[in-house]
């Protein structure tokens, strides 16, 4: 008298799931698959339990995915193992799902070697030399939408390392927002608030743009740029669109937000009448605190004249650091140069040169000379015929005459002013 039966899953087992599931976390045997997904698939897929009474002592849930099935839960109440619920359940699930024409049916077990018997005696065989890894997808499906909404996205994995050189740059950021962002709970160790907004400040071109995206999907955050500008021609108004913005922003788990040329919007209040962006302002300095309440989340300002910029919109306890973006340093436009050069001809092509010839360039510059070297090689490769003993590719004359055709951004004044900003405004 075996003291359970088999029966197929109906909706009123969904407790008795629930408890087989919370048993399972307790004893250590984390189950794969998510609560949720058990849940889902007791619903939609294949399910069966051992009953006793109508108390729920054991359960088996599968799904069919193509021609491979996945026992996606099986589990026996504390108490009743020993009794073949384990291998009952198996064969009623495998006769259940036998419809699908199934080639195979896999499981994922916990490493103790518990369970294990009951699917041997199956007819299932043990593969070793197996792991079980897992990777949790950063912005999840709630999130989408709302995403979608505010014409935000999640930032290409590995955008980080894609920014060429700026090592002091990317060692300040990584240490200062990413590291304490990241890991929370190590900061709140050494005492650390993590920062919750920032502004990046340095010449145009430079990178700013890039290192907030950076920072984003550095962190796997989603990345959203708000354009206050562009909130004007809101039914709600500018201010009332900022602040729906904001409240949209806040349904996300983990955000990046980024604001470009916030001097348009926060320059010093001169001028009367009053540049109708002030409202703007005055909302942002508003919605800025409520925004630093909310963890999980980074405000990057960006802007090209620092020196514009209200005080009052920079002070300590708004934004946490004011950093420097400067022109990429020897090292950096070697970094920027190798991103650019093909390379079938990057062991041809003499890169001391091309670096010294762009000192003074922004990374935006030598992505132009180099595209210009590159288009006019081209070109010029349908007029003269190439040495056939040479790989096709620009050569270092090419380089050289688009550096010298290209004007720097930055003149040697904007940069002077930029040297005089870091020791007045910067922050780190
Ligand atoms: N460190 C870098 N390495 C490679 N390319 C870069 C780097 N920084 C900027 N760029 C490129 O230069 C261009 C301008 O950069 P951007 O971030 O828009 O500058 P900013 O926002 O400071 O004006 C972009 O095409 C970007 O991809
Ligand atoms: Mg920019």
């Amino acid at each position: 008298m075996p003291g359970w039966r088999l029966r197929d899953f109906h909706a009123d087992d969904l407790d008795g799931i629930l408890r087989l599931w919370e048993q399972c976390q307790r004893t250590g045997s984390e189950p794969v698959y998510a609560l949720s997904e058990v849940l889902a698939s007791c619903q939609k897929d294949h399910a069966v339990v051992a009953v006793h009474g109508e108390e729920v002592v054991g359960a088996a849930v599968g799904r069919a995915a193509h021609n491979q099935g996945w026992i996606v839960f099986s589990a026996t109440a504390d108490g009743w193992h020993g009794r073949g619920i384990g291998p009952g359940l198996l064969a009623a699930l495998e006769k259940r799902m036998a419809p699908h024409g199934l080639s195979k049916l896999s499981a994922l077990l916990p490493d103790d070697g518990s369970r294990v018997d009951a699917f041997v005696s199956q007819g299932f065989e043990l593969k070793s030399r197996l792991r079980y890894v897992e990777r949790r997808i950063p912005v999840q499906r709630e999130e989408l939408g709302t995403l979608h909404e505010l014409g935000g996205r999640v930032p290409a994995r590995g955008l980080w390392d894609s920014v060429g050189g700026m090592r002091h740059e990317k060692d300040l950021l990584e240490k200062r927002l990413v590291l304490p962002l990241a890991q929370p709970d190590l900061a709140d160790q050494y005492g650390i608030v993590p920062p919750r907004a920032v502004v990046l400040f340095g010449p145009p071109g430079t990178g700013k743009t890039t290192f907030a995206k950076a920072i984003a999907s550095r962190l796997e955050w989603s990345f959203v740029e708000v354009f206050p500008s562009r909130l004007a021609a809101d039914p709600l108004g500018l201010a009332g669109a900022l602040r729906e913005t904001f409240d949209k922003i806040s349904e996300l788990e983990h955000a990046v937000v980024f604001i470009d040329e916030v001097e348009e919007i926060a320059s010093k209040r001169t001028g009367e009448p009053p540049s109708p962006l002030q409202g703007v302002t005055n909302e942002l300095l508003k919605i800025i605190p409520a925004f630093r309440e909310q963890p999980g989340r980074l405000l990057v300002c960006a802007t090209n004249f620092i020196r514009a910029l209200d005080s009052a919109f920079l002070r300590h306890g708004r934004f946490d650091y004011v950093i420097p973006i400067g022109l990429p340093d020897a090292a950096a436009r070697r970094a920027i140069w190798e991103r650019y050069v093909p390379p079938a001809v990057a062991d041809e092509v003499d890169l001391d040169q091309l670096v010294a010839a762009s000192d003074g360039f922004s990374p935006a510059d030598i992505e132009h000379a180099a595209r210009t070297a590159s288009q006019h090689a081209m070109e010029a490769s349908l007029v003269v015929a190439p040495d056939p003993h040479r790989v096709p590719g620009p050569r270092t004359a090419d380089y050289v005459e688009a550096i010298a055709g290209t004007k720097a951004t930055v003149s040697a004044e904007v940069a002077a002013d930029f040297l005089e900003d870091i020791e007045t405004l910067a922050r780190l």
